[in-house]
C-alpha cells in the first residue's frame, strides 16, 4: 500500500510543477507592453468587463491556441471566413482592425493573456 500510493505521487507531483511551470513570466511582460503599443487595451479589458470587445480573460481556455494567434496576426481575414470570429462580430457589431501583429508579438501577448487569467 505504502509503495503504491508513493506511484501515484510521482507523477501528480509532477503535473502540479508543470501547470506552474507553464507562464513564461518575461514573455509575458512583453505581451504587457504589446497590449498597450498595438492599441489592444483600447477595446479589450481582461478580467474588467466587455468594452468595443470582448473581456479576454479566460479566453485561452475558451479557444486553441492556433485560433488565437490567427485572431490577433490577422483579425480581418478571420471575420470573414471563421465561424467563431463571424458570430462574435455579429455580437460586437465592430470589426477588429488589423493592428499588425507579427505572430511572435503574438505568442507573447497570449502568454500575457494566460498570466492574467490565473490570477
Ligand atoms: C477597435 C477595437 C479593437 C482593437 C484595437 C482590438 N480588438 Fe480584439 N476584438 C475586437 C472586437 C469587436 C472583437 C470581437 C470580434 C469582432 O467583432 O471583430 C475582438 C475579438 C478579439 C479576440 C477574440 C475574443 C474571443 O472571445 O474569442 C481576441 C483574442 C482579441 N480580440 C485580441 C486582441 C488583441 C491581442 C488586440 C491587440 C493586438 C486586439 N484584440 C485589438 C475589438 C478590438
Amino acid at each position: 500500500m505504502k509503495r503504491l500510493s508513493f506511484l501515484l505521487v510521482i507523477p501528480m507531483v509532477m503535473l502540479l510543477a508543470a501547470g506552474k511551470k507553464g507562464i513564461d513570466s518575461k514573455l509575458a511582460s512583453k505581451g504587457k507592453k504589446l497590449f498597450v503599443q498595438k492599441g489592444c487595451n483600447a477595446c479589450h479589458t481582461i478580467g474588467k468587463g466587455r468594452l468595443v470587445g470582448p473581456d479576454l480573460k479566460g479566453v485561452t481556455k475558451k479557444r486553441k491556441y492556433k485560433w488565437l494567434i490567427a485572431m490577433i496576426t490577422r483579425p480581418d481575414s478571420m471575420l470573414k471566413y471563421d465561424e467563431i470570429a463571424k458570430s462574435l462580430l455579429k455580437e460586437y457589431g465592430t470589426p477588429m482592425p488589423n493592428q499588425k501583429v507579427s505572430v511572435e508579438e503574438a505568442k507573447a501577448i497570449i502568454e500575457y493573456l494566460r498570466q492574467e487569467s490565473e490570477k
